[in-house]
């Protein structure tokens, strides 16, 4: 017409196409010729799921959590609540497999500003399946209080090679203390006070460079049509990524991350991270609240009735509306001086 761009839509999730573009590693969910659901908050009749420090779990919870993993990695391999299977969602949207709706173009949700809200309804649903599993509708998945100094190892309920939340295949990293980000000293008693004050210092500085701007914190916009990773926010580069790393083995490779169970409390601990940022006064209206493109983008996911269903991202900006809220700790990060 008069060189006018298209009239912009948010992305969607085509439920009829998957690629498998790697040959390695076909982690393509069974969605086509199944019927969607579009997703309905629940009303708050059940108690308010709280997410608690993994490091801190009582023994009662730890084995709770221990054995509804367990009972997911033993269902059938191709039961929408099998473990690999749950691990598949998170690598087929972040494989270049699944496709936009409508459009010949992949669906990407890292580096851009689905990178909490993706990642938010993923764990909600997750977390939704183990407690179905244990008949416990008050169970919550714990979050890697990394940016505490008490969390920054791998929280000890990971680290029991016979456990059903390890990976026996991660590096024998044991209790090395954490780097978040270019804070990495030889873990010497001398070291580790320096190691502390340098990942809180990245945690103030994260946190703070988004904090007056949507774009900064949830990254860049990514509406349909538009190419994957338009850029990250400053939290996603800066501790999530080292912490990947850090944890070696899958974590460290994106499409292969939700194989280790240590992921979904290292992205509760992201998800945590934006609850807080949203709670600062004036931060929930600069949530790209006027933008349709941002909460009308939706995602498809089994849910704890094993139906396939299409969740929006207006969905998922209140966790409490989603029935769950983080324990409260100290924020050593929060008001430091650099
Ligand atoms: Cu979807 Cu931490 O990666």
């Amino acid at each position: 017409q008069f060189g006018f761009p298209a009239r912009s839509k948010p992305v969607s999730t085509d439920p009829n196409i998957c690629l498998n573009l790697m040959t390695e590693l076909k982690c393509c969910p069974d969605w086509s010729s199944k019927k969607i659901v579009n997703f309905k908050l629940q009303p708050q009749s059940s108690p308010l799921r709280v997410r608690r420090p993994a490091h801190a779990l009582d023994a009662e919870a730890a084995q709770k959590y221990e054995r509804a993993t367990a009972l997911m990695r033993a269902l059938p391999d191709n039961h929408p609540w099998n473990f690999v299977q749950q691990a598949n969602i998170h690598c087929a949207y972040c494989s270049g497999n699944l496709r936009q709706l409508g459009l010949n173009i992949s669906l990407e949700i890292h580096g851009s500003w689905h990178f909490f809200t993706w990642h938010r309804a993923y764990l909600y649903f997750y977390e939704r399946i183990l407690g179905k599993l244990l008949n416990d509708p008050s169970f919550a998945l714990p979050f890697w209080n990394w940016d505490d100094p008490s969390g920054m190892s791998i929280p000890a309920i990971y680290r029991d090679n016979s456990s059903s939340l390890s990976n026996p295949t991660r590096y024998p990293i044991g209790l090395k203390f954490i780097d978040l980000g270019g804070c990495e000293g030889n873990n010497t008693v001398e070291s580790l006070p320096m190691q502390r004050q340098c990942n809180l210092q990245l945690m103030h500085r994260q946190f703070i460079a988004g904090f007056n701007s949507s774009s900064l914190f949830y990254g860049s916009p990514y509406r349909a049509g538009d190419n994957s990773f338009p850029g990250g926010g400053a939290i996603e580069s800066l501790p999530h990524s080292p912490v990947h790393l850090f944890t070696s083995s899958d974590m460290s490779i994106l499409t292969r991350a939700a194989q280790d169970p240590i992921f979904f409390a290292h992205h509760a601990n992201i998800d945590r991270l934006w609850a807080i940022w949203e709670s600062i006064p004036g931060n929930g209206s600069k949530v790209f609240n006027n933008d349709k493109d941002f909460l009308e983008a939706s995602f498809l996911f089994w849910d704890e009735n094993k139906q396939l269903v299409r969740i929006m991202v207006r969905d998922v900006i209140d966790t409490a509306k989603l029935g769950y809220v983080y324990e409260q700790v100290p924020l050593q990060w929060m008001n430091l001086r650099t």
